[in-house]
């Protein structure tokens, strides 16, 4: 059988893992989060592909690449665009595929503009507040999916 494969999609400053606010992200840099990530795909027997941009139209061009490339699923950490990106939330809705929505902080313990996600409503579901665990949990989700 043909492995199948999903994306993991980071958004805006989310290279700067580990870096940036550890008090609120935790100290692991990105780079972490995909060693672990290759872990649990492993666990898992699947593919992971990994992707992050500082830009929108980066993002959304590389969730259409991924669907027309028969992808089967992206856990996606959209970063602020979740607060405010329609673009982004349209081609989530557009591309066919199951999306699960990570945030590693707790969005609705924070500011009041994090508790809106343009993206949430069009994702089969969101993780936010399990550290970079969340990660995990959703490409779990996403294999167990596929596989059912
Ligand atoms: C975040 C939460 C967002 O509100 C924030 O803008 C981020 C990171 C998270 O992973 O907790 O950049 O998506």
């Amino acid at each position: 059988m043909i492995q199948k494969t999903f994306g993991i999609l980071n958004g805006p400053n989310l290279d700067r893992l580990g870096v940036r606010e550890p008090s609120v992200y935790g100290s692991a840099t990105l780079s972490d989060v995909e060693d672990a990530l290759r872990g649990t795909a492993r666990e898992l027997d699947v593919g992971v592909a990994f992707f992050q941009s500082n830009h929108e139209g980066e993002l959304l061009d590389k969730i259409v690449a991924w669907a027309d490339a028969g992808i089967s699923g992206i856990v996606l950490n959209p970063g602020a665009l979740a607060h405010t990106s329609v673009a982004l939330r349209d081609c989530v809705a557009g591309c066919g595929l199951p999306v699960v929505e990570v945030h590693i902080s707790n969005v609705y313990r924070r500011e009041e503009f994090r508790h809106h996600s343009f993206t949430a409503a069009v994702c089969a579901g969101v993780v936010s507040g399990l550290g970079t665990e969340g990660y995990s949990l959703a490409l779990r989700f996403l294999a167990g999916r596929a596989r059912s």
